[in-house]
């Protein structure tokens, strides 16, 4: 038997939305994951204010500490979000920015993956670009390839049970989170 390397990761997920196609497959990830890879929600991101240099001069929220501690800790992050008007939701990028300003930058050095669900066809593709551009000034490592993009999400998950049913899109986020666990190891 070879032994299995236990690995935690946090998942930043960019929809409120309670149907959210996002979420649907964040819910979904236990059930994809390599043996040994376990899964917590960083705080979500309707509970960081809007950011604002004044308040952060007041203290920095704790939600915003509560996440930065969580991605310390973690052994990587996936983040998965859908795309608003060819970039990422401003919810999203909002949370970024605050968790930006701790310091001690909890994304420094970090492997990230991300994962992206639509309802069209491009699967969320140009938010991604945009989110690996923000992520490259936090010096974030984020896994190249490969790069899950789901077109068309609502044929591809049970809104009965909230979960990616489509079986070829389930195996090929097995393979990124295999291809996650070799970059994690890789970077260590
Ligand atoms: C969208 N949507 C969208 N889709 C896309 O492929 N490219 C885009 O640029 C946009 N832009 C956009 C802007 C705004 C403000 C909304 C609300 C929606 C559609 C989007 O992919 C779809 O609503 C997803 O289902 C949203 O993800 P969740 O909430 O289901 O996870």
């Amino acid at each position: 038997m070879t032994d299995v390397q236990p690995l935690h990761l946090v998942t930043l997920l960019g929809s409120l939305r309670k149907g959210s196609l996002n979420a649907a497959v964040v819910r979904t990830l236990p059930e994809l994951a390599p043996a040994g890879m376990t899964f917590a929600a960083l705080p979500s991101i309707a509970g960081y204010p809007i950011y604002d240099a004044d308040l952060q001069a007041e203290g920095i929220p704790a939600v915003v500490e509560e996440a930065g501690e969580a991605i310390r800790a973690a052994d990587g992050v996936v983040i998965v979000s859908p795309e608003y008007n060819y970039s990422m939701p401003g919810g999203l990028k909002n949370a970024i920015d605050w968790i930006s300003r701790l310091k001690g930058q909890p994304f420094a050095g970090k492997p990230v993956a991300i994962q992206s669900v639509s309802g069209g066809t491009l699967g969320g593709a140009r938010m991604q670009y945009h989110l690996r551009q923000a992520l490259v000034f936090l010096d974030a490592h984020v896994l190249n390839k490969p790069e899950v993009m789901i077109g068309q999400g609502q044929n591809k998950i049970d809104a009965a049970t909230g979960k990616l049913t489509d079986e070829p899109t389930r195996q090929f986020i097995t393979t990124q989170l295999t291809a996650f666990v070799a970059y994690i190891e890789k970077l260590r």
